[in-house]
């Protein structure tokens, strides 16, 4: 197992040139992805350009808010403003909107479009997700339903992700005083935390419910490896997801599961801390990294430092800072000749002989590895406003 105190702290030092080196890419690729969005996923570690479809570019707009806060240049606020208005138009117009992710498409954008400049415009848009959000609340079985269209019974199923769809629906008591969205993400939260986690701290990436009962059924992978292993990714979401809901709700329960499963994952990373897209593999292995895995659990232990008061807050954020360094070592482009992304060796999706996905964006960058490596960044470098 990983011996966290023998990794070296990040360092300002480190962390200026992180930042600066991640600032020069979107510096630089800025002018051909402001009215255009990135696809998903790189190949050959560039983003092709694309429209705003998918749950994925919220992402790159949050970068763009990240890198005005890191900066002050207003070319990036002008880029994001830009894109905020799509995301207006998404939500208004229904644009690929039938499924679960309304958090991550705008939390990164539009909530923090409102948090840094209080443009009402991206308010009521985040507001219109959350509506949409909350929409596909399943009361057989109490739960948000993650993918396909609201209310079919081959698909009344969550998914571990959606735990960072949830921050929306606080947001949006917050902002409107309607305890509505709250009582929603309250009781999903505690529905997936109830069947997703496994005795061992390890999860389910998705799990079933009966539509006519709500009787819990079983649990399934879709991207891990097979339906009792542990996606690297689905388990960094549970990371996540549980420090978020900690913070808007002090459940004990949310601490008590964000220890968990932040446990399994630190120890099964391997020796060089970059974690393989399913703990399945064990080090070493020839199957591919999920970087992007990494980048989300090291937000989330920033998040609860920032909410766990004394020893303990300050020990996660040691760690965090000491699994930063390799992330950064390993995986950071150092050069925007090299990549137009922020982060190498992600995967999206890697077919396995019991999964149901295809291989897809294999040891390339992708949107979220690149935001949340920007966003534990900007944690490192003091006090921040999460967008979530
Ligand atoms: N939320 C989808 C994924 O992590 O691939």
């Amino acid at each position: 197992m990983l011996d966290m105190q023998s990794l070296p702290v990040m360092g300002k030092e480190n962390l200026k040139k992180a930042i600066d080196e991640a600032i020069a890419v979107n510096r630089r690729y800025l002018p051909e992805f402001t009215d255009d969005f990135r696809y998903s996923h790189s190949e050959g570690n560039f983003y092709a350009q694309s429209e705003n479809v998918e749950w994925t570019t919220g992402f790159w707009t949050g970068e763009l808010w990240l890198s005005y806060e890191l900066t002050g240049d207003e070319a990036f606020k002008d880029a994001a403003m830009r894109q905020v208005m799509s995301f207006d138009r998404r939500i208004r117009e229904r644009i690929d909107v039938e499924h679960h992710d309304m958090g991550f498409l705008y939390s990164p954008s539009c909530v923090a479009a409102y948090k840094l400049t209080g443009d009402e415009t991206a308010r009521n848009a985040a507001l219109l997700a959350a509506d949409n959000l909350i929409s596909r609340f399943q009361e057989k079985g109490q739960f948000i339903q993650a993918w396909g269209k609201n209310g079919d019974p081959a698909e009344h199923r969550l998914i571990i992700d959606c735990l960072l769809n949830l921050p929306l629906l606080f947001w949006a008591t917050e902002t409107t005083g309607d305890e509505k969205y709250r009582k929603i993400a309250e009781k999903h939260f505690n529905t997936a935390i109830k069947y997703v986690l496994r005795p061992d701290s390890s999860t389910y990436h998705t799990y079933y419910f009966d539509p006519e009962t709500g009787e819990a059924l079983r649990g399934v992978t879709a991207q891990g490896n097979r339906n009792g292993s542990a996606w690297a990714r689905g388990q960094a979401w549970g990371v996540y997801g549980t420090a978020l809901a900690y913070r808007y709700t002090k459940s004990e329960k949310a601490l008590d599961v964000f220890h968990r499963s932040l446990s399994f994952f630190l120890s099964h990373l391997p020796a060089d801390v970059i974690p393989y897209w399913d703990f399945d593999f064990d080090n070493p292995s020839d199957e591919p990294r999920d970087s992007s895995a990494l980048a989300i659990v090291i937000c989330g232990m920033l998040e609860a430092a920032d909410d766990i008061a004394g020893e303990e807050g300050e020990k996660l954020r040691d760690q965090a800072s000491r699994l930063m360094l390799p992330l950064y070592a390993a995986c950071a482009v150092k050069d925007p000749d090299t990549s137009n992304g922020l982060l190498l060796h992600g995967t999206y999706a890697r077919k396995s002989e019991w999964n149901t996905c295809r291989n897809r964006g294999v040891d390339e960058c992708n949107l979220w590895g690149d935001y949340y490596y920007l966003e534990a960044l900007r944690r490192l470098q003091g006090k921040w406003e999460p967008y979530w």
